[in-house]
């Protein structure tokens, strides 16, 4: 009985350490998340972008715990910002975020305490530096611009320029 435990349980795990792409979505541990730069959609982008928001841990060490969860879980956009950002985030230390919804459509914002325009790519270097503690995706990567069509996906329909007088 024992021998054939073993094997069930470490077959998998070697399979996923020399096979990343063999284990499923759903099973797929947090890690780097490589986009494809070639895309046929730009939905086909948004959706990469929703795997990067809850997967890439963008080479972080950093970990938290999810509420009502007794194991840590490695550091990637959902920790804060909570159901791929579709409602009300909280911080690892309890802070309350707004729901991402509509918020691509505020920028560029100008940020009064580093007065500066920020457009939605640095507020995710922001993200990837201040939260994550990672390395941020360059400007013009797969992975930002996924990250930026997936968080324009979600402010479809909302009013743009708001922040303009
Ligand atoms: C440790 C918590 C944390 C993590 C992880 C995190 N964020 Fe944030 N995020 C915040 C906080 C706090 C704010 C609001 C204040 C600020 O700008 O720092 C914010 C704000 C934002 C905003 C602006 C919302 C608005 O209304 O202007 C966007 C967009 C965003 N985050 C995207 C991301 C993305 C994409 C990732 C992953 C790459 C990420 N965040 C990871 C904490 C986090």
């Amino acid at each position: 009985m024992h021998r054939p435990l073993a094997a069930s349980i470490l077959v998998p795990a070697l399979l996923a350490a020399l096979l990343p792409g063999a284990a499923s979505a759903a099973t797929a541990p947090a890690g780097k998340f490589t986009a494809t730069a070639k895309v046929s959609s730009v939905d086909e982008a948004a959706a990469q972008g929703a795997q990067i928001f809850a997967n890439d841990t963008f080479g972080t060490k950093q970990t938290w715990v999810p509420p009502n969860a007794f194991s840590s879980h490695a550091m990637t956009c959902a920790a804060c910002h909570t159901d791929g950002g579709k409602s009300e985030g909280t911080t690892p230390a309890g802070a309350h975020l707004p729901s991402l919804i509509g918020a691509a459509a505020k920028y560029p914002k100008f940020k009064a305490k580093k007065h500066a325009v920020y457009t939605l790519e640095r507020q995710i270097v922001h993200c990837v530096r201040a939260g994550i503690m990672g390395k941020p995706p360059a400007y013009n990567s797969p992975e930002m611009i996924d990250l930026v069509a997936y968080l324009t996906q979600l402010s479809k329909g909302a009013t743009m320029g708001q922040q303009f007088k």
